[in-house]
């Protein structure tokens, strides 16, 4: 198959048009974490959405990444706050920006994540806004613009920033190197109107978003619900055809972009030896040989449905205890946000609800429930996906969700079948996952079922179509577009 998007087109293409210019990726999160692990230091990859997209990009790009420093000997191996990642196989560049602890309560944990968060997804968590907090958080992207600034001076420079933490970049950015090409890409929901306008400074958040050449959105959707803020809070023109905005004499391009994963990656590191090997041990080492496995991954984040997942599979053995003994279910979560009282209630309440449904249920050597805290490389995650019968992705709200598309993209051993919210971005595309509506326990609990008695010849026909589906929309198209725009727009 000739595919316009494949990922040698979409390399040469951006190699080719964009050779003169120096590509900067700017995140929170940083992708790859520095610890010290008994006496030695280990070189992980971060969690979340961005990094899953951006890595593949960025180890054949080479760029430079420009991201907090959080890992506690992230500082032992940077020099010049700078340190080629992954240590394994360094591929480019990563430039911290270290935050105190007052720069991280006030822009991290409170403005990006107590007002901006919960403001942007519809789960019925209240936002928080402070003064003193979008004070710090302006404060923290001109500290990015600074540093983004000192690396790109006098050269001609595309910097891409990432998420609902950087919105200001652009504007402090621009002051300084007013024909610096900058664009952010929105990886959550953007809210409707009814929503937006509860947050106290939603104007001064627009502006800074209008001074990006361009704006992404994971769906048309929420390029719908910005434009609709824009037109009831801004002196702004906006241009429907062009889909953009002018403000001030500057025009914003606003694109729907729905972001994926590296398919063809995935897909054959998921054949590795390795990975096969990974997936026996696993099934050894949790008792998963003769099991239906049922898996989850996530953070723990209240976004993401867990309890209502676990109530789920509680309902599952209620009303069906032939499975008992015959079904497991895997969570996986990594924990981000503790210091956030919502974020540590979660984990409390996940940890009790686990202890509760394994109680009722479990059986001598049996229990229904193996809740995985621990972190998990990016090829124990794959050997999950690989040995699982089923996947719940259960988002209450979520801008696309990477690990639906990552689950359907690995060598399955048992043709997976993924269950999917409806209220995700990835679900407007993966049409022949088995829908849900995560806030109707039964719903889930019966579609779980389904999952798990699929004839196999089905399992594999819908797999095979999601297959298509992600392969043909993968992370390469995703930049290939972006980048394609740029040039158009130039
Ligand atoms: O994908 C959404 C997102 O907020 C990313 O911006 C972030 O990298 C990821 O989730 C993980 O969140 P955190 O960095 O707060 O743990």
């Amino acid at each position: 198959m000739i595919r316009a998007w494949s990922k040698k087109n979409v390399l040469n293409f951006m190699r080719d048009r964009l050779s003169d210019y120096t590509f900067v990726v700017v995140s929170n999160r940083q992708p790859y974490i520095h610890k010290m692990f008994r006496g030695k230091i280990e070189c992980t990859r971060g969690p979340g959405g961005v990094v899953t997209a951006l890595d593949p990009i960025m180890r054949e790009l080479r760029g430079l990444w420009v991201c907090c420093g959080s890992g506690e000997a992230d500082r032992l191996v940077a020099k010049n706050s700078k340190v080629r990642v992954p240590s394994n196989d360094p591929s480019y560049e990563v430039k911290y920006i270290w935050l105190n602890k007052e720069e991280n309560i006030g822009y991290y944990y409170g403005y990006s994540n107590q007002g901006l968060w919960p403001l942007s997804h519809l789960v019925f968590m209240k936002p928080s806004f402070s003064n003193e907090h979008w004070k710090v958080y302006k404060q923290v992207n001109k500290k990015f613009a600074q540093s983004i600034y000192n690396e790109i001076k006098g050269k001609k420079a595309i910097v891409f920033v990432q998420d609902y933490h950087l919105a200001l970049v652009s504007k402090y950015l621009k002051e300084m190197l007013p024909q610096v090409t900058t664009l952010l890409f929105w990886h959550i929901p953007w809210p409707t109107y009814d929503v937006f306008r509860i947050l106290p400074q939603r104007q001064e958040l627009l502006a800074g978003l209008l001074s990006y050449d361009t704006l992404g959105f994971q769906i048309r959707y929420f390029c719908n619900n910005f434009f609709d803020a824009v037109a009831n809070e801004m002196e702004a023109k906006i241009n429907k055809e062009h889909q953009s905005v002018h403000y001030k004499g500057h025009e914003t391009f606003v694109r729907g972009y729905p972001i994926s994963v590296d398919f063809e990656g995935i897909n054959s590191v998921s054949g590795e030896e390795q990975v096969k090997t990974l997936a026996s041990s696993l099934k050894e080492e949790f008792g998963l040989q003769d099991k239906k496995i049922i898996i989850g991954l996530d953070r723990i984040d209240y976004t993401k449905g867990i309890i209502e997942r676990i109530k789920a599979v509680d309902k599952l053995l209620d009303m069906h205890p032939e499975l008992k003994e015959k079904v497991v279910f895997v969570q996986m979560g990594e924990i981000s946000r503790i210091h956030l009282s919502q974020y540590k209630h979660l984990n409390e309440s996940v940890n009790t609800l686990v202890e509760e449904v394994n109680f009722k249920h479990s059986r001598k050597y049996w229990k229904p429930i193996i809740f995985l805290r621990r972190h998990l490389d990016f090829k124990e995650v794959l050997a999950f996906y690989k040995i699982a019968d089923v996947c719940v992705v259960s988002s209450l709200h979520d801008g696309m969700n990477l690990v639906a598309k990552e689950f359907i993209s690995v060598k399955s051993e048992k043709e997976g079948v993924l269950v999917l919210s409806k209220f995700t971005g990835a679900s407007r595309e993966l049409k022949n996952a088995l829908l849900i509506n995560p806030y109707h326990i039964e719903e889930t609990s019966n579609v779980i079922f389904k999952a798990l008695n699929m004839p196999e010849a089905e399992r594999k026909k819908y797999r095979k179509q999601l297959q298509q589906l992600v392969h043909r929309n993968d992370i390469w198209k995703w930049i290939g577009k972006i980048a394609s725009g740029i040039v158009q727009e130039e």
